[in-house]
């Protein structure tokens, strides 16, 4: 029986989509305007300019109405064509993702695929980089699934002495770790709205640096996409006056409060804040006991995958978290289902969201009779949150 009182109250700490700002969903709530109105067409060209500082270069930013994978698969159509190969450098579900994309395009994928939550062995890639005739290769900066972040920036270093086209899938990173496209020698990388920038899902964005640009314009075959045809869509990003399709005019608004919202609390202050959320987490599920899925050091601070203990059951677990204490969390994806449990605190997620998690994970698993102190995760996290002193 879902408890009445947390009608409109329930804490979603799945990881995406996440917990909205009440400045977003204000403007979310305002009267739709005409997508050629002075009101909306400077508030595009703002949003546009704030996604470039999001993403750090400067290079073209992309906000087209659609889901991370839209910005995916907008990767593949645009820049790979029938018979180039792309490596995909796996080691989750959404990394295992691409070959399918890279297939439905005529692409010919070589995979370098490494066990689930296992960290990259980068000698590989490199090698794989310096040895395959690679038109571009993809990469997960966080892989959902399992809850490891990629040192992309360090493959970036070995992008730069490749002519294969980086390919970064920031959906469950930027926003919430650092991320330095131009730095970091990335030549497009895409997000969702949806998590840790903390808006509803529906707006894939994504951004090509010159480079990637460049392939675009040369390619020998026509882009065998209609809407997700890059070369329709730029006039617009360069103008957002002129018109391909209708954008999203509301959601684009409310994309524009929430970029407005991690400019106003500073990128490197944003960063920290995940990065010691995370830590917290981290230190209240070793102090119940319960394993981390990702390698170790290679934790994203965007969610936590602990694993289920022995003898406790998943849907009783996240049931009694939802009904019980009105936290949800999210199962294990694809062959991890059962067996872990995914914890999203990214985005607008608070201290109090992330005790309030906690403490609820904590409460179901002693009524499941999981041995353990009650209060230790808790108190492992406060100790971090306050010795850390976080504003958030
Ligand atoms: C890392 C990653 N990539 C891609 C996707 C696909 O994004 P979407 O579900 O918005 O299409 C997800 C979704 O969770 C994701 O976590």
């Amino acid at each position: 029986m879902v408890c009445s009182l947390y009608n409109e109250r329930e804490l979603l700490m799945i990881p995406g989509p996440t917990m909205v700002s009440p400045r977003v969903l204000r403007a979310l709530s305002k009267p739709v305007l005409s997508h050629v109105s002075k009101e909306f067409v400077e508030g595009f060209a703002e949003a546009l300019e704030l996604q470039k500082r999001l993403f750090m270069t400067e290079g073209t930013p992309f906000m087209l109405s659609g889901s991370g994978t839209l910005g995916m698969e907008a990767a593949i159509a645009n820049l790979v064509e029938k018979g180039d190969k792309v490596l995909c450098v796996e080691n989750g579900f959404f990394g295992e993702k691409w070959e399918e994309i890279v297939e439905a395009h005529g692409g010919v994928v070589d995979r370098l695929r490494f066990e689930w939550g296992e960290a990259l062995d980068l000698k590989l890639v490199e090698e794989k980089l310096e040895a395959g005739d690679y038109k571009a290769f993809t990469v997960e900066h966080v892989d959902t699934s399992t809850g490891i972040a990629n040192p992309i920036d360090r493959i970036g270093e070995l992008a730069k002495d490749t002519d294969a086209l980086y390919i970064v899938d920031s959906v469950c990173g930027i926003g919430g770790m650092p991320l330095k496209m131009d730095e970091w020698n990335i030549d497009l990388c895409l997000t969702g709205s949806q998590k840790a920038i903390g808006a509803p899902p529906g707006i894939s964005l994504f951004c090509l640096n010159d480079r990637a640009w460049e392939a675009v314009e040369k390619r020998k075959t026509p882009i065998a996409d209609y809407y997700a045809n890059l070369k329709r869509w730029k006039p617009i990003m360069d103008n957002p006056r002129g018109y391909f399709a209708t954008p999203a005019v509301g959601m684009v608004l409310g994309m524009l409060e929430a970029l407005r919202l991690i400019h106003e609390e500073g990128l490197e202050a944003r960063w920290r804040r995940h990065r010691v959320f995370s830590e917290a987490f981290r230190a209240g599920l070793e102090a119940l006991g319960l394993a981390s899925f990702p390698a170790k050091g290679y934790e994203a601070h965007t969610l936590s995958v602990p694993r289920i203990p022995e003898g406790v059951s998943d849907p009783d677990l996240r049931g009694l978290m939802r009904l019980k204490y009105g936290v949800i969390i999210a199962g294990g994806l694809g062959k991890l289902a059962g067996k872990t449990v995914r914890v999203g605190h990214m985005g607008n997620a608070t201290t109090n969201d992330i005790l309030a998690t906690m403490g609820a994970l904590e409460m179901a698993l002693m009524e499941l009779g999981y041995e353990m102190e009650p209060g230790a995760g808790v108190g492992a996290a406060e100790k971090v949150l306050v010795t850390h002193g976080t504003e958030a």
